[in-house]
Protein backbone atom coordinates (compact mmCIF):
# COMPACT_ATOMS: atom_id res chain seq x y z
CA UNK A 1 0.00 0.00 0.00
CA UNK A 2 1.27 3.66 -0.78
CA UNK A 3 1.10 5.50 2.37
CA UNK A 4 1.28 8.85 -0.12
CA UNK A 5 3.79 10.19 2.18
CA UNK A 6 6.78 10.69 -0.14
CA UNK A 7 9.15 13.47 0.72
CA UNK A 8 7.30 14.30 3.72
CA UNK A 9 9.98 15.22 6.43
CA UNK A 10 9.66 13.37 10.30
CA UNK A 11 11.45 14.12 13.11
CA UNK A 12 11.45 10.88 15.51
CA UNK A 13 12.66 11.55 18.39
CA UNK A 14 14.63 8.33 19.60
CA UNK A 15 15.54 6.56 16.91
CA UNK A 16 18.85 5.57 17.21
CA UNK A 17 17.57 2.31 18.70
CA UNK A 18 14.15 0.02 19.19
CA UNK A 19 10.88 1.25 18.52
CA UNK A 20 12.15 5.21 16.83
CA UNK A 21 14.78 3.57 15.06
CA UNK A 22 12.21 0.68 13.26
CA UNK A 23 9.35 3.80 13.19
CA UNK A 24 12.25 5.58 11.20
CA UNK A 25 12.91 2.81 8.56
CA UNK A 26 9.23 2.31 8.19
CA UNK A 27 8.58 5.57 7.13
CA UNK A 28 11.99 6.20 5.06
CA UNK A 29 10.26 3.36 3.10
CA UNK A 30 7.55 5.31 2.39
CA UNK A 31 9.76 8.34 1.12
CA UNK A 32 9.86 10.14 4.09
CA UNK A 33 12.63 11.76 4.44
CA UNK A 34 13.59 11.17 8.53
CA UNK A 35 15.19 13.05 11.03
CA UNK A 36 16.93 10.68 13.26
CA UNK A 37 17.87 11.61 16.99
CA UNK A 38 19.65 10.30 19.79
CA UNK A 39 22.31 11.87 22.32
CA UNK A 40 25.34 10.63 20.51
CA UNK A 41 26.37 11.72 17.34
CA UNK A 42 27.98 8.45 15.94
CA UNK A 43 25.15 6.04 16.63
CA UNK A 44 22.70 8.73 14.85
CA UNK A 45 25.62 8.91 11.75
CA UNK A 46 24.97 5.46 11.75
CA UNK A 47 21.52 5.19 11.56
CA UNK A 48 21.10 8.04 9.09
CA UNK A 49 23.57 6.00 6.97
CA UNK A 50 21.43 2.92 7.54
CA UNK A 51 18.83 4.73 5.80
CA UNK A 52 20.23 5.94 3.45
CA UNK A 53 21.80 2.79 2.23
CA UNK A 54 18.45 0.79 2.58
CA UNK A 55 16.51 3.84 0.86
CA UNK A 56 18.71 5.95 -1.28
CA UNK A 57 15.90 8.41 -2.87
CA UNK A 58 15.46 9.63 0.37
CA UNK A 59 17.35 12.30 2.75
CA UNK A 60 17.50 11.37 6.25
CA UNK A 61 19.33 14.08 8.34
CA UNK A 62 21.07 13.77 11.61
CA UNK A 63 19.67 15.54 14.62
CA UNK A 64 21.80 14.81 17.39
CA UNK A 65 20.70 16.55 20.49
CA UNK A 66 19.89 15.49 24.44
CA UNK A 67 15.91 16.48 24.19
CA UNK A 68 15.66 16.83 27.92
CA UNK A 69 18.23 19.56 27.55
CA UNK A 70 16.05 23.10 26.44
CA UNK A 71 19.15 24.95 25.05
CA UNK A 72 20.14 21.94 22.99
CA UNK A 73 16.21 21.62 21.48
CA UNK A 74 16.38 25.45 20.53
CA UNK A 75 19.35 24.55 18.50
CA UNK A 76 17.52 21.67 17.25
CA UNK A 77 14.46 24.33 16.23
CA UNK A 78 17.10 26.80 14.46
CA UNK A 79 18.37 23.86 12.32
CA UNK A 80 15.34 22.04 11.50
CA UNK A 81 12.58 24.68 11.73
CA UNK A 82 9.60 23.19 9.91
CA UNK A 83 8.34 19.44 9.62
CA UNK A 84 5.28 17.25 8.38
CA UNK A 85 5.40 14.71 10.99
CA UNK A 86 6.90 14.55 14.90
CA UNK A 87 6.90 10.86 16.12
CA UNK A 88 7.20 11.92 20.18
CA UNK A 89 9.15 8.34 20.73
CA UNK A 90 11.91 9.02 23.21
CA UNK A 91 11.41 7.91 26.61
CA UNK A 92 13.26 6.09 29.70
CA UNK A 93 11.89 3.35 31.38
CA UNK A 94 12.83 1.35 34.41
CA UNK A 95 11.33 -1.03 37.07
CA UNK A 96 11.45 0.20 40.84
CA UNK A 97 9.12 -0.38 44.30
CA UNK A 98 7.31 2.73 44.87
CA UNK A 99 9.26 3.76 47.97
CA UNK A 100 12.53 3.91 46.47
CA UNK A 101 11.30 6.39 43.61
CA UNK A 102 12.54 10.05 45.19
CA UNK A 103 11.06 13.07 44.10
CA UNK A 104 14.17 13.87 41.91
CA UNK A 105 13.57 10.08 39.95
CA UNK A 106 10.21 11.74 39.62
CA UNK A 107 11.18 14.40 38.14
CA UNK A 108 13.44 13.14 35.84
CA UNK A 109 10.96 11.25 34.29
CA UNK A 110 8.24 13.99 33.97
CA UNK A 111 11.03 15.96 32.23
CA UNK A 112 12.09 13.26 30.02
CA UNK A 113 9.26 11.60 29.10
CA UNK A 114 6.64 14.62 29.25
CA UNK A 115 8.36 18.08 29.21
CA UNK A 116 10.82 17.21 26.36
CA UNK A 117 8.26 15.86 23.71
CA UNK A 118 5.60 18.58 24.90
CA UNK A 119 8.41 21.12 23.94
CA UNK A 120 9.03 19.92 20.60
CA UNK A 121 5.13 19.86 20.06
CA UNK A 122 5.01 23.14 21.42
CA UNK A 123 7.16 24.41 19.08
CA UNK A 124 6.50 22.45 15.85
CA UNK A 125 2.54 22.12 15.52
CA UNK A 126 1.65 26.19 15.06
CA UNK A 127 3.67 25.77 11.54
CA UNK A 128 1.34 22.15 10.82
CA UNK A 129 -1.65 24.53 11.66
CA UNK A 130 -0.65 27.30 9.51
CA UNK A 131 0.09 24.64 6.76
CA UNK A 132 -3.17 23.01 7.69
CA UNK A 133 -1.04 19.69 7.51
CA UNK A 134 0.78 17.94 9.78
CA UNK A 135 0.91 14.48 12.19
CA UNK A 136 2.10 14.03 15.86
CA UNK A 137 2.25 10.96 17.23
CA UNK A 138 3.63 10.48 21.42
CA UNK A 139 4.46 7.02 22.08
CA UNK A 140 2.93 5.85 25.09
CA UNK A 141 2.47 2.42 26.84
CA UNK A 142 -0.07 -0.28 28.15
CA UNK A 143 1.18 0.93 31.11
CA UNK A 144 -1.13 4.49 30.70
CA UNK A 145 -3.76 2.39 31.05
CA UNK A 146 -3.03 -0.67 32.94
CA UNK A 147 -0.55 0.24 35.50
CA UNK A 148 1.54 -2.54 36.45
CA UNK A 149 3.07 -1.19 39.92
CA UNK A 150 6.17 -2.62 38.79
CA UNK A 151 6.84 1.14 37.71
CA UNK A 152 4.49 3.71 39.13
CA UNK A 153 6.77 6.79 38.04
CA UNK A 154 6.79 5.92 34.65
CA UNK A 155 3.32 4.92 34.03
CA UNK A 156 2.09 8.37 35.48
CA UNK A 157 4.38 9.92 32.44
CA UNK A 158 2.77 7.68 29.84
CA UNK A 159 -1.15 8.40 30.83
CA UNK A 160 -0.24 12.32 30.73
CA UNK A 161 0.62 11.91 27.10
CA UNK A 162 -2.89 10.42 26.43
CA UNK A 163 -4.32 13.19 28.09
CA UNK A 164 -1.55 16.02 26.35
CA UNK A 165 -2.25 14.59 23.03
CA UNK A 166 -6.08 14.99 23.48
CA UNK A 167 -6.18 18.18 24.68
CA UNK A 168 -3.92 19.17 21.87
CA UNK A 169 -5.92 17.41 19.32
CA UNK A 170 -8.33 20.40 20.42
CA UNK A 171 -5.96 22.80 18.79
CA UNK A 172 -6.27 20.83 15.47
CA UNK A 173 -10.67 20.91 15.33
CA UNK A 174 -10.86 21.65 11.53
CA UNK A 175 -7.86 21.44 10.22
CA UNK A 176 -5.51 17.84 8.49
CA UNK A 177 -3.62 18.24 11.42
CA UNK A 178 -3.78 14.96 13.49
CA UNK A 179 -2.48 14.32 17.42
CA UNK A 180 -2.62 11.20 18.53
CA UNK A 181 -1.22 8.04 20.98
CA UNK A 182 0.30 5.05 19.88
CA UNK A 183 0.24 2.71 22.99
CA UNK A 184 2.56 -0.46 22.24
CA UNK A 185 2.92 -3.09 24.62
CA UNK A 186 6.08 -5.42 25.91
CA UNK A 187 8.46 -4.77 22.86
CA UNK A 188 11.45 -6.06 21.83
CA UNK A 189 14.05 -3.88 21.50
CA UNK A 190 17.55 -3.78 22.14
CA UNK A 191 17.29 -3.43 25.37
CA UNK A 192 14.75 -5.61 25.93
CA UNK A 193 16.19 -7.86 24.04
CA UNK A 194 19.27 -7.84 26.71
CA UNK A 195 17.28 -7.93 29.51
CA UNK A 196 15.72 -11.10 28.69
CA UNK A 197 18.60 -12.66 27.57
CA UNK A 198 20.27 -12.09 30.90
CA UNK A 199 17.42 -13.57 32.73
CA UNK A 200 17.93 -16.49 31.73
CA UNK A 201 22.09 -16.91 31.09
CA UNK A 202 22.65 -19.86 32.91
CA UNK A 203 20.96 -21.95 31.10
CA UNK A 204 20.76 -23.60 27.58
CA UNK A 205 18.02 -22.26 25.89
CA UNK A 206 17.50 -20.31 22.49
CA UNK A 207 15.99 -16.96 22.81
CA UNK A 208 12.94 -17.71 21.63
CA UNK A 209 12.77 -20.48 24.43
CA UNK A 210 13.59 -17.59 27.11
CA UNK A 211 10.62 -15.63 25.46
CA UNK A 212 8.25 -18.08 25.89
CA UNK A 213 9.39 -18.89 29.19
CA UNK A 214 9.19 -14.97 30.06
CA UNK A 215 5.62 -14.60 29.01
CA UNK A 216 4.43 -17.55 30.52
CA UNK A 217 5.39 -16.75 34.15
CA UNK A 218 5.65 -13.13 33.60
CA UNK A 219 3.01 -11.76 31.37
CA UNK A 220 0.52 -14.72 30.90
CA UNK A 221 -2.02 -12.00 30.38
CA UNK A 222 -0.26 -11.31 26.94
CA UNK A 223 -2.78 -12.45 24.39
CA UNK A 224 0.38 -12.82 21.55
CA UNK A 225 2.57 -14.83 24.12
CA UNK A 226 5.66 -13.20 22.46
CA UNK A 227 7.61 -9.81 22.61
CA UNK A 228 5.85 -7.33 19.88
CA UNK A 229 8.35 -6.63 16.97
CA UNK A 230 9.71 -2.70 16.73
CA UNK A 231 8.99 -3.13 12.82
CA UNK A 232 4.81 -4.19 13.99
CA UNK A 233 4.51 -0.51 15.59
CA UNK A 234 6.60 1.45 12.61
CA UNK A 235 4.12 0.00 10.18
CA UNK A 236 1.37 1.26 12.51
CA UNK A 237 2.75 4.27 12.93
CA UNK A 238 3.04 4.87 9.35
CA UNK A 239 -0.53 4.90 8.74
CA UNK A 240 -1.22 6.72 11.53
CA UNK A 241 0.95 9.40 9.56
CA UNK A 242 -0.82 8.57 6.72
CA UNK A 243 -3.61 11.07 4.94
CA UNK A 244 -5.86 7.91 5.28
CA UNK A 245 -5.53 8.37 8.87
CA UNK A 246 -6.96 11.84 9.21
CA UNK A 247 -10.11 10.77 11.23
CA UNK A 248 -7.81 9.31 14.19
CA UNK A 249 -8.10 12.62 16.23
CA UNK A 250 -6.86 12.66 19.96
CA UNK A 251 -6.80 8.54 19.75
CA UNK A 252 -4.98 6.18 21.98
CA UNK A 253 -4.29 3.64 19.38
CA UNK A 254 -3.36 0.53 21.73
CA UNK A 255 -0.74 -2.39 19.92
CA UNK A 256 -0.26 -4.25 22.71
CA UNK A 257 -0.81 -7.99 21.92
CA UNK A 258 -3.35 -8.54 23.85
CA UNK A 259 -2.26 -7.39 27.44
CA UNK A 260 -4.79 -4.54 27.82
CA UNK A 261 -7.71 -6.94 29.01
CA UNK A 262 -10.67 -4.59 28.61
CA UNK A 263 -12.77 -3.60 25.32
CA UNK A 264 -11.75 0.14 25.76
N1 LIG B 1 10.25 -1.50 24.64
C1 LIG B 1 9.04 -1.66 25.19
O1 LIG B 1 8.65 -2.77 25.63
C2 LIG B 1 8.08 -0.50 25.24
C3 LIG B 1 6.73 -0.76 25.52
C4 LIG B 1 5.83 0.31 25.56
C5 LIG B 1 6.28 1.60 25.31
N2 LIG B 1 7.59 1.83 25.04
C6 LIG B 1 8.01 3.21 24.79
O2 LIG B 1 8.57 3.29 23.49
C7 LIG B 1 9.59 4.27 23.45
C8 LIG B 1 10.87 3.66 22.91
O3 LIG B 1 11.23 2.56 23.73
P1 LIG B 1 12.47 1.60 23.32
O4 LIG B 1 12.38 0.40 24.17
O5 LIG B 1 12.52 1.43 21.85
O6 LIG B 1 13.69 2.52 23.84
P2 LIG B 1 15.26 2.33 23.71
O7 LIG B 1 15.59 1.09 22.97
O8 LIG B 1 15.80 2.49 25.10
O9 LIG B 1 15.70 3.57 22.81
C9 LIG B 1 15.62 4.85 23.33
C10 LIG B 1 16.12 5.85 22.28
O10 LIG B 1 16.02 7.17 22.85
C11 LIG B 1 17.31 7.80 22.80
N3 LIG B 1 17.37 8.73 23.93
C12 LIG B 1 17.34 8.43 25.25
N4 LIG B 1 17.38 9.57 25.97
C13 LIG B 1 17.43 10.59 25.09
C14 LIG B 1 17.47 12.01 25.22
N5 LIG B 1 17.50 12.61 26.42
N6 LIG B 1 17.48 12.78 24.10
C15 LIG B 1 17.47 12.19 22.88
N7 LIG B 1 17.43 10.85 22.69
C16 LIG B 1 17.41 10.07 23.78
C17 LIG B 1 18.29 6.64 22.82
O11 LIG B 1 19.55 6.98 22.29
P3 LIG B 1 20.77 7.49 23.26
O12 LIG B 1 20.67 6.71 24.54
O13 LIG B 1 22.01 7.21 22.47
O14 LIG B 1 20.51 8.95 23.45
C18 LIG B 1 17.56 5.66 21.88
O15 LIG B 1 17.71 6.06 20.54
C19 LIG B 1 9.71 4.83 24.87
O16 LIG B 1 8.95 6.00 24.99
C20 LIG B 1 9.10 3.72 25.71
O17 LIG B 1 8.57 4.21 26.91
C21 LIG B 1 8.51 0.81 25.00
Amino acid sequence: MDMGLTNKTALITGSTKGIGKAIAFELAREGVNVLINGRKEEEVERTVQEIKSAFPETSPQNATADLVDAEQREALFQKYPAIDILVNNMGIYELMSYEDIEDEVWEKYIRTNVLAANGLTKFYLPGMLNRNDGRIIFIASEEAVMPSGQMPHYAVTKSMLLSLAKSLSKLTIGTEVTVNTIMPGPTLSEQVYQIIDGLYSNEDMTFSEKEKQFMKTNLPQSEIQRFIKPVEIGRLAAFVCSPYASAFKGSPIRMDGGMVPTIF
